[in-house]
């Protein structure tokens, strides 16, 4: 048990003593389990942000409020997507509020600010987006820990898609920042090893939305096809210029699924055809994601997305590790518990690797109306390759 939790119990213990009262020990209440949780709230990532954590709330809801029997305090913090403001974030929750664990966050630059944080301070910390490669790769800490994916996992089997489909050119498109550059690398690297050949890699500075002057450049490099990263509200804008300038019927768009994820709803039809890869669908094949589905229903009014998976997966973990250590959150005591955890997702099952990251199935999808549909499995059981994570 964590110092302030530890200090609560006896607290309540000699309240009972001078009282004079009958063993209350035995009734003292545990105490609450603090979580410092850093998402953003303002900016093209905001309703990545509402989604994890209203999926947070829904595992925690599902668990009765508690985790293994102790209630559970959310303290919430707009990190904006704003990397230079993260580690003055997870100090104050650490230092100030007292928070038992981290989590966090969506962009990548922020959350390798965090991680940075939790190495120094030993804190717990699950990242319930952010896909940054390193956090898992060269940067792993036996203390951190992801729910979600790396930025490699998922584009690299978009390559074998494509060239599955005969399409031997592309260009690639992005925001320069650590995760548009790990997913240009990735797709890169994903594409040209089944003989294709990237012929451009444009960036813009996140989260700028002027795509005008990049659309030219890519109608002159006449390529095949055309994929990119971009998310939130940034990849509706991104979509909808595509379609208006008219690249759309010429040049088709094959994409990491963030890009067509949880703004379907905000189009109408721009975004019509697209294929993409991703480690969650619509009309998955499983009874795990029919009952989410209709939970998530009662709690929200948007369509369900891999984000609100993240977030409920990221509850789920908690439930189980906690568990397993009997409500103690200490980052020592949880690593036991996590390391291997095996979760029935409503994405399909999954198994947190060596390296803390999930290895899970990668989903090929087509958008069919407001709907990221389910087309069959493009990369079985990936797990990233971690390669210069050394944990002992
Ligand atoms: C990232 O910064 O790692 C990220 C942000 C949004 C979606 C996917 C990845």
């Amino acid at each position: 048990m964590r110092t302030h939790a530890r200090r609560q119990v006896l607290h309540a213990v000699a309240g009972s003593l001078m009282l004079g009262a009958a063993p209350r020990i035995l009734q003292a209440k545990p105490a609450a389990l603090r979580i410092g949780v850093m998402l953003p709230a303002s900016g093209t990532y905001a309703p990545l942000g509402a989604a994890i954590l209203q999926g947070m709330r829904l595992a925690l809801q599902e668990s009765g409020g508690q985790w293994a029997g102790r209630p559970v305090e959310f303290l919430t913090v707009d990190d904006e997507s704003n990397p230079s403001k993260a580690p003055e974030h997870a100090n104050r929750l650490i230092a100030r509020d007292k928070v038992d664990l981290l989590i966090g966050s969506v962009h990548s630059g922020v959350a390798l600010g965090m991680a940075k944080v939790a190495r120094e301070s030993g804190h717990l910390m699950l990242i319930p987006n952010a896909g940054a490669n390193a956090l898992t790769g060269s940067a792993c800490a036996p203390n951190v820990f992801r729910t979600s994916f790396s930025n490699w996992q998922t584009i690299y089997p978009l390559g074998k898609v494509m060239a599955d489909q005969g399409i031997k050119t592309a260009a690639f498109l992005t925001w320069k920042y650590t995760a548009g550059q790990e997913y240009a690398e990735a797709f890169a690297q994903g594409f040209e090893a089944h003989g294709g050949k990237v012929l451009t890699s444009l960036t813009l500075p996140f989260p700028q939305l002027e795509f005008g002057p990049l659309l030219a450049q890519i109608a002159a490099a006449r390529p095949q096809a055309v994929s990119c990263f971009f998310s939130g509200s940034g990849a509706a804008k991104f979509l909808l210029d595509y379609a208006r300038s008219g690249l759309k019927d010429k040049i088709p768009l094959y994409v990491t699924g963030h890009t067509t994820e949880g703004i379907l709803h905000a189009l109408k039809g721009e975004a019509e055809g697209i294929t993409s890869v991703l480690h969650y669908a619509d009309g998955l094949p499983n009874a795990k994601d029919k009952a989410f589905r209709q939970a998530w229903k009662k709690v929200s009014k948007l369509p369900v997305d891999v984000f609100a998976v993240q977030g409920y997966d990221t509850g789920l973990v908690l439930a189980q590790a906690l568990k397993a250590t009997q409500g103690d959150p200490t980052a020592k005591v949880m690593q036991k518990a996590l390391e291997g955890i095996r979760i029935s997702s409503p994405r399909g099952d999954w198994v947190m690797s060596k390296a803390h990251n999930p290895i899970q199935d990668i989903y090929l999808r087509q958008v069919v109306g407001q709907q990221n549909l389910y087309k069959g499995i493009a990369a079985k059981a990936l797990e990233d390759p971690g390669s210069n994570c050394r944990l002992s």
